[in-house]
């Protein structure tokens, strides 16, 4: 596991042990991996997935930026539940995954996402934003 020194991203990558519980949620992380109030980057097969903590709670995105190749976990920053891209400050909310801020115009995908056991899990089939 490598830490990132970068204050604004705190990206942290970290391979998904996958398929616990019921099948249908993936284990991605543990918990206390995750600060609170940031994300780190988590990799599922061909999946890059992000995982945000605010508080007791996890969500689950993609973690690439729609509008380039930047790494939302890596480079941004997490502002309540507002994701701002580190490299030209498009804006997503982790909850949904809608756009918030220009010049990002399509969503990242969410995944629901819960914390059982210590642990971050998520269905990994993908979630339209509504
Ligand atoms: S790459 Fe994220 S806003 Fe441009």
């Amino acid at each position: 596991m490598e830490n990132s020194t970068n204050a604004a991203s705190n990206g942290t990558s970290v391979t998904g042990t996958g398929g616990v519980s019921d099948g249908s949620w993936t284990e991605l992380c543990t918990f206390s991996e995750v600060p609170d109030g940031e994300g780190i980057q988590v990799n599922v097969g061909a999946l890059v997935l992000a995982v945000w903590r605010v508080g007791e709670q996890a969500f689950v995105t993609d973690d690439t930026c729609t509008h380039g190749e930047a790494s939302l976990a890596r480079d941004g920053m997490l502002d309540g539940f507002s994701i701002v891209c580190g490299l030209h400050q498009g804006e997503f909310d982790i909850r949904t995954g809608l756009v918030l801020a220009a010049p990002c115009n399509k969503p990242i995908v969410s995944y629901p996402a819960c914390v059982q056991g210590g642990h971050v899990l998520a269905k990994l089939e993908r979630v339209k934003p509504s």
